[in-house]
Parts: C-alpha cells; structure tokens; sequence
C-alpha cells in the first residue's frame, strides 16, 4: 500500500467514526510565540486540549505535517527522519480509552489488515501521579491481544508530554512485529534492536502538568499519532522509508549521479531535500536564528553530501523537479511555491559553496599557525570554530588536515559539539514550552496589536502588504509583512499613528463563526488558507480589521495602551520586520 493510500484510508475510516477532518497546520506554527516547528498532530490543538471549544466538534482527525530535528546528525541511519507526517485522531472530552483502542484495533486489523499476531501493546506501570492503567490492558485483552503481548512501562515509555509543561497522560502505544530474531531472551517492544517498531500511540491525556505538580483537566481528551513513513515502510515489507515511493524516484536518481558510493550519504540527500522543500513552501526562508538556521543546516548538510558523492551542484534543480513530480500528489503546495523552492535552494547553495570556499581559506591560516608551533595535531577548539564560524564542516577539515599530514583532535571536537548541541537541545525545548505557555493579558493585547497593524500596513503601504509571520512575548510583537522596501519614517510614523487612532477610537473586537469561503467573500484576511478548517472563527475589529483566527482577542481596543514601533528591519529578501511594544499607563 502506498503512503498516500495509508493517509487516505486513515482519514476515510475516521471519517466514518464521526471525525471531522480538519487541514494539516503549516510547519511553521503562526502567530505562536517561539515554536520552531510544528512537531506533533496535537501540538496546534493545544488551546482545544486545554478546553477551548473547537468550531469543528469534539471529533477531529487528520494528517499533520511535522518537523523535528533534535536528532538531525542521525539522518542517514535506517530510521530517522527531520520531515515526517503524523496520523492523527482527537476526542475533546469526547470518547476515552475504550473507544480509542477499539477504533485503532481494527483500523490496524481491519482496514490494513495486520494479522493481530504482530501487534504487542504497551500500557504505563502506574506511579505516584497516576494509578496502573489497567484498563486499557483490559480492552486490549478484550479485542484479541493476548495477555503476554501487553507490557507495562514507567512514564521514560508510557507518558506523553510536549517538553516540560502541559496537557499530558499515560498513553498505549502498538507497536509491529517485524519478524526479526529476538536480540535476546527478554526481547521486547521497549528494546532498541528493531525487532519491534513503534507504530501508534494513544495518549489519554487528562492531566495539566505545570513546574510543580500534576493536576486533572476538566475534560478527557485523546491524542493519537501515527508516523506514515514508518507504517509504509513496514506494511510494504521494507527495511527503512528510503526504499519506499516516498524517497524512491531521488534515491535512484542519486544512484546514477554518484561518482562515490555512500548509502548514507544518499539518505541524507534525499531526506533533507524532502525535509527543506516541505519547510520552505510553508514559508521557512534560511538564515542564521531559530528557524531559519535549521534550515540552513539542512540545506547545507544536503550539500555537504552532494559534494561526497560527488556529484555536481548543478544537478539540484532536477532533484528538486523529481522531488515535486513524485509527492505533488500529496503535497500540492510543493508544485504551487515550485519556483520559490527553487530560488531559495539554489541560492542557498551558492552561498554555501561560497562559504566552503572561505573556510578553506580560514583553514590555511589555521595550518601556519600549527606549522609555527610544530604540534602534530589540530586542536578540537579550531574544528569546532571553523565548524561554528564559518559553517566548514569537521569532515573537511578532517580530510584537508590529512592532505597536509595532520591529525584532528576529534575528541575535544566532539565533546566541544555536544555541548552546543545540548545547548540547542535545550533552546528548543524552552521554545517548544513558550509554545505551550498559557495566554497572558499581555500576550492577548499582543495579539489584538498584530490584527491592528497588519490593517494599518495595508492603509499604509498598500493593500497588498499581508501578514508573513508573527512572534508574540509578554514584552514585546514581531510581525513580519511582505513589503519591497525599507519603510520611510514618515511610513512608520503614520502606522504608529493609524493604530493608536484605532485604540483610541475603542474599536470593539467581535468574534463569529462562519463557514471559510463566506469568510473569505466577506474580504476576510487570512494568512494560509489551506490551513483552515471549514468552520472558521473571524475576528473584526470595529470595521477596520477582519481576520481569520484563533484568538484569543481583547474586547475592546481602549485596552492596549500606546503602540510604538522600536524597529524596523529586513527579515529575509521581500520580507520586512516590525518590532514593537505596548505602552501602559500606570494608575
Ligand atoms: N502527541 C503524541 C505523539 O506525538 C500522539 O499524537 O506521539
């Protein structure tokens, strides 16, 4: 079965069960303060987890586009993968755990009819937070998964969180037999040696995890998430997702390119070239923070490989072509941003060709310094400064070394790169947290602030200026607008003055449901429309905005105090950046 097959019988069986199918967010979470990427199905229901109440019922399911890249220098192996799509079904304090599992039992056994004897089940152990979760030990055993293929595991396997706060509980995960020896005696799904694969996981989340302690939320939800290129990969019987459609067409044509032959070098190519088209139609430009610097080391990862192959740079292109014949399909959006996914990638990889050569230069340098010293070996600090100035990859440096009769400390590199790595680790997970954090005042009158300027730029600049990006803290807005030009004081100032006008005037903020298309008719701004279900919410503010959105919004306008702007810069080519802050009398 091919992956869009899976994706669409998923969706139809959901369908069928009284889900409504809501669209797959953007990678690139809008409008949600400090998320890298969307990482999970549930990450942009968190609101909904919460309690919110969803226009589109207590019912939800849908495929989910998602980034994660915490483990990035594992691509290559047989597993890893940045871009994957999620699976995913949600009850919002709709069913629980009996309807749950009996749905994935026979979508799994029915629908893509696994023989039960290679299914094995997870439940959690119980602890002092939350008791043994026998009961879905029970169902499984009452749908047909023997007793011996139910395994209990502590919260390390059985409980699911996004980073160190929220919406969270115990979860059943299935996993598939892959009919590989056992590694050992007490082989099991919670062992490494990949005789057993993770395939589903149901997480009965009906705890609130804050700093301290765990408290109830007042609904029960359910979260699942299913990886699509793990269950193609396994129920077409091959041994990693590069040997499915999904990867086939550019690993072939990798094949023939090559002058050097590297499996992983391969894979890595093919994933991140998936991966940075996926980040970039949903408007992820390279550059050297966050986001941005992800993708660039995607990008440049990619090409790094190319290089190892030995294949020439002027090849991109038609990788690129492939890659948008081959998952068009699925993803439409690749076709419709194809030239821009072109022109961000070959220009990134210009820059970085340009990069590589500078390195070069910077490592001849390095080499006298060494040469004066009459040291045999190159110090990690150097690989890693070369590698963290000026992006020159330490297999390079490596290699050069050796041409010149060197050796590299790789140790001290090593350990100098695992502490970044860490570093970044731990950036992520703050922001994935900052994601999570409940809405302030302050982030509220923020948000109001973004539907206000985003109105004032189209007096302003013109009617064409639109929303790209925005960045909320209880400090401060980022709001990124597409816009040719550096806006001139002048500009700046009569958007500073439109908006404060408009709080002035004490605009009420009104919300009403309504369904996409009658929005969209009425002149309704929205950034992604593909991203909106059919039941949309639409704030107005008196009748100077009107904006899809989530909310939450101020009621009236009188509440945000005094707008400034405190710069105004590029974001990325044709992109323009306003920071600015709110000013509130204190009484
Ligand atoms: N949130 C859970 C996961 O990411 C289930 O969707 O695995």
């Amino acid at each position: 079965m091919k992956a869009i097959e899976i994706r669409n019988k998923y969706l139809n069986y959901f369908k069928k069960q009284g889900h409504q199918i809501i669209p797959s967010a953007p990678l690139i979470p809008e409008d949600d303060p400090s998320v890298l990427f969307t990482t999970a199905g549930m990450q942009p229901l968190v609101p909904y987890l919460l309690g919110q109440k969803h226009p589109e019922g207590t019912r939800l399911a849908d495929y989910q586009k998602c980034v994660r890249t915490n483990d990035i220098d594992e691509v290559g192996d047989n597993r890893h993968l940045t871009y994957f799509e999620m699976l995913g079904n949600w009850s919002l304090g709709d069913y629980f755990k009996e309807e749950s599992i009996k749905m994935s039992f026979e979508f799994l056994t029915k629908e893509l009819e696994i023989p039960i004897e290679k299914l094995s089940v997870t439940c959690f152990e119980g602890d002092k937070d939350c008791p043994k979760d026998t009961i879905s030990a029970e169902i499984w055993k009452r749908v047909g998964i023997p007793e011996n293929r139910i395994y209990f595991y502590g919260k390390e396997d059985n409980w699911w969180i996004a980073g160190e706060e929220g919406p969270c509980g115990p979860d059943t995960e299935m996993f598939y037999d892959t009919g590989k020896e056992p590694c050992c005696s007490t082989c099991q799904p919670s062992c490494d040696c990949g005789k057993y694969v993770e395939i589903w996981n149901n997480v009965f989340m009906e705890y609130f995890k804050d700093k301290k302690e765990y408290t109830k939320l007042d609904k029960k939800n359910v979260d699942t998430g299913l990886g699509l290129e793990r269950m193609t990969m396994l129920l077409q019987g091959k041994e990693t997702p590069f040997d499915t459609e999904i990867f086939k067409p550019v690993m072939e044509k990798l094949e023939t390119l090559q002058k050097l032959d590297s499996i992983e070098s391969r894979r890595i190519v093919a994933e991140h070239l998936r991966s940075s088209m996926m980040i970039i139609a949903d408007g992820g430009r390279p550059g050297n923070l966050d986001r941005g610097y992800i993708l660039r080391r995607l990008i440049r990862r990619m090409i790094r490989h190319l290089n190892k192959l030995q294949i020439d740079l002027e090849q991109l292109a038609d990788l690129i072509e492939i890659n948008i014949q081959n998952l068009k399909e699925m993803y439409p959006e690749l076709e419709k941003n194809k030239e821009n996914i072109k022109n961000v990638l070959l220009e990134e990889k210009d820059k970085f060709v340009k990069t590589l050569t500078h390195g070069e230069r910077e490592f001849e340098k390095e080499i006298k310094k060494i040469q004066e010293t009459k040291e045999s070996k190159i110090p990690g600090e150097v690989v890693f400064r070369l590698y963290d100035t000026y992006g020159f990859p330490p297999e390079v440096t490596k290699e050069l070394a050796q041409e010149n009769g060197y050796e590299v400390e790789l140790k001290e590199f090593k350990e100098l790169f695992k502490k970044h790595q860490e570093k970044s680790r731990e950036g992520s997970m703050q922001k994935f947290k900052g994601g999570l954090a409940e809405q302030t005042q302050e982030t509220i009158c923020y948000h109001t602030a973004t539907h206000l300027l985003n109105a004032a730029l189209k007096q302003v600049i013109g009617k064409d200026a639109h929303q790209k990006g925005s960045n909320i803290t209880v400090d401060r807005m980022r709001f990124d607008f597409n816009c040719d030009h550096k806006l001139t004081p002048e500009e700046k100032q009569q958007i500073e003055n439109l908006v404060n006008q408009w709080i002035q005037e004490g605009l009420e903020v009104t919300k009403q449901e309504m369904k996409k298309e009658e929005a969209i008719a009425t002149g309704a701004e929205c950034m992604f429309i593909e991203k909106y279900p059919d039941i949309v919410t639409v704030y107005s503010i008196g009748n100077i905005s009107k904006e899809l959105c989530g909310g939450p919004h101020v009621k009236n306008t009188k509440e945000l105090g005094t707008f400034k702007i405190k710069k105004e810069e590029s974001s990325s080519s044709g992109i323009r950046r306003i920071k600015a802050i709110l000013l509130k009398e204190e009484n």
